[in-house]
């Protein structure tokens, strides 16, 4: 489906209204959340969502995160429970995804599931992304807002870069805060990771006072868009570089002489809002070759080092 160019809307409250509608009728909208942009399209609607596939180019086997605007919005579609509702008390709204299993008659549309049995249910923090949802009155299925395997995007401008032409409109909240895609957490037989995010492994676990296992390729049940090779830019990134080649670009962390630094002072936080930006910006100059400065691998290094190893991967 090839749109007019993608209209980016200013976040004030008629272009609010006017997005909602546009979700409503069954269009796609980019809007921001406090990880990344979201490409949002009404999670009831068959023809809406398999929009937001055809956009991205996205496999149709790789299911999408439903956002809602509450807990009792969730529980309309999710087997809530005792878990779920600690999880949801601790870090709703945020940067968490849950995935429980699916109600019969939930409504949501079997392409968002991509037939699975579990629905990734996610209630976001930004403001903005809490006043569409509001507005819309109905769960957004939204996957971040990038052309499959790219780059996820931090930016209304990446977006645009991605998708121009592909979507209704881009809502333009400026950069997303958090910058890494929410931890999901699989709330099954067990409690799995099935993505590091900024809410870590050991928050989860402390607040659950039980174990989660971590996700491993081909255990369990799998979150599919944990493909080896993603968030990849043009060029060839080498990681853990404690030197740069005279013909890489060099993004640094710490006190390091580079192109671009994550963060001079070494602030973990601060590494990862900047992370795809730098990514996008390094791959937008044209070099093969990126090399990246070791980030230790604590608390949301576990996150950015996992989308780095991905971005590194060969394809
Ligand atoms: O921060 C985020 O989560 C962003 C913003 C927009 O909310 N969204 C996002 O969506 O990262 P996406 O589609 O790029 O990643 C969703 C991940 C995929 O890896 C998908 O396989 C997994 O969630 N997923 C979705 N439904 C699932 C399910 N029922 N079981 C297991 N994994 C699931
Ligand atoms: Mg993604």
């Amino acid at each position: 489906m090839t749109e007019a160019t993608t209209a980016i809307l200013e976040p004030t409250e008629s272009n609010m209204r006017h997005a909602a509608e546009l979700l409503r009728s069954g269009a796609l909208v980019s809007f921001p959340t406090e990880t990344v942009y979201g490409l949002g399209a009404d999670a009831t609607n068959d023809a809406a969502v398999t929009g937001i596939y055809e956009a991205k180019g996205r496999p149709s086997f790789n299911p999408l995160i439903a956002h809602v605007a509450s807990v009792e919005m969730a529980q309309r579609y999710v087997v809530w429970d005792e878990r779920a509702q600690h999880l949801a008390d601790a870090f709703w709204p945020g940067p968490l995804t849950m995935v429980l299993p699916v109600l019969p008659d939930s409504g949501i549309s079997r392409i968002v599931t991509a037939g699975l049995n579990s629905l990734a249910v996610r209630m976001p923090a930004h403001p903005l992304a809490q006043a569409l949802l509001s507005e819309c009155d109905r769960p957004i299925a939204a996957p971040s807002a990038n052309p499959s395997g790219k780059i996820s995007p931090t930016t209304a401008a990446h977006v645009f870069a991605g998708l121009n032409g592909r979507i209704a409109a881009i809502l333009d909240g400026g950069s997303c805060g958090v910058g890494l895609e929410s931890t999901i957490i699989g709330l099954g037989k067990t409690v799995q990771l099935l993505r590091p995010g900024s809410i870590t492994q050991d928050q989860i676990k402390q607040t659950l006072h039980c174990d989660v296992s971590s996700f491993k390729e081909g255990e369990g049940i799998s979150a599919p868009g944990q493909l080896l090779s993603h968030y990849a830019p043009t060029a060839q990134v080498r990681l853990n570089a404690e030197f740069f080649e005279s013909d890489e670009l060099r993004l640094g962390f710490g006190a390091v002489e580079c192109d671009l630094n994550l963060s001079e002072t070494g602030d973990m936080y601060e590494a990862a809002a900047n992370l795809f930006a730098m990514l996008h910006d390094l791959d937008s100059r044209g070099s093969q070759k990126i090399a990246v400065s070791p980030i230790p691998l604590i608390g949301i290094g576990v996150a950015i080092n996992d989308r780095l190893t991905r971005a590194a991967a060969p394809r």
